[in-house]
């Protein structure tokens, strides 16, 4: 008699055919070459950011943001400060609940060291439509190479929950026509 618990004499299970045991042989097979892809991709992906990280004071990055702010204000919008700063400078943007802090005004093919940090919780850089995103984390300077590629109106969306007005938290790049490049041919 069996029951449950004693199990029965004899081989009772069957083996895996020979097909079985190569098709998982391929999928762990598989497996190995998606796992070594996490690292080797970590390297020549392409996509890893030009970051230049550092641990900052919180309250001493909002100070140098508003800093940079008064020294190259030309305007206002909803109460946010627009800040034109010169071509190749650094530039700050500073998240705070629920703001992105100042409004920038960049222009196309001009490169600048963009400064992003927060000065309370984590808040998420979604620069759009690009879809570019970054962290961005209270006590850590995460300052990107950038060169704004095309003139346009962007959003800055705040992507990582940040609190009761979360979903208000929306800031603003325009990217205005950069200086005339040269045209080719005749000069
Ligand atoms: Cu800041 Cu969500």
């Amino acid at each position: 008699m069996h029951t449950g618990i004693v199990s029965p004499k004899g081989v009772w299970w069957v083996k895996a055919p020979k097909a079985e045991r190569i098709w998982v042989m391929i999928a762990f097979a598989w497996c190995m070459v998606l796992f070594a892809m996490m690292p080797l991709w970590h390297y020549r992906g392409g996509q890893n950011p030009s970051g230049i990280r550092h641990k900052v004071d919180p309250e001493a990055y909002e100070a140098r943001t508003l800093e940079f702010v008064e020294q190259y204000r030309v305007g206002e919008e909803s109460g946010i400060a627009v800040v034109a700063p010169p071509p190749g400078s650094d530039i700050y943007m500073l998240g705070k609940m629920w703001q992105w802090i100042p409004v920038l005004k960049l222009q196309a093919g001009v490169s600048y060291t963009l400064h992003l940090s927060s000065s309370d919780v984590n808040h998420g850089f979604n620069l759009f439509p690009p879809n570019i995103n970054f962290q961005v984390v209270p006590g850590y300077d995460y300052a990107l190479r950038i060169t704004p590629n095309e003139p346009g109106d962007y959003k800055v969306v705040c992507n990582e929950f940040c609190g009761i007005g979360h979903h208000l938290m929306l800031g603003r790049i325009i990217v205005e026509e950069g200086p005339v490049v040269a045209a080719g041919g005749i000069q």
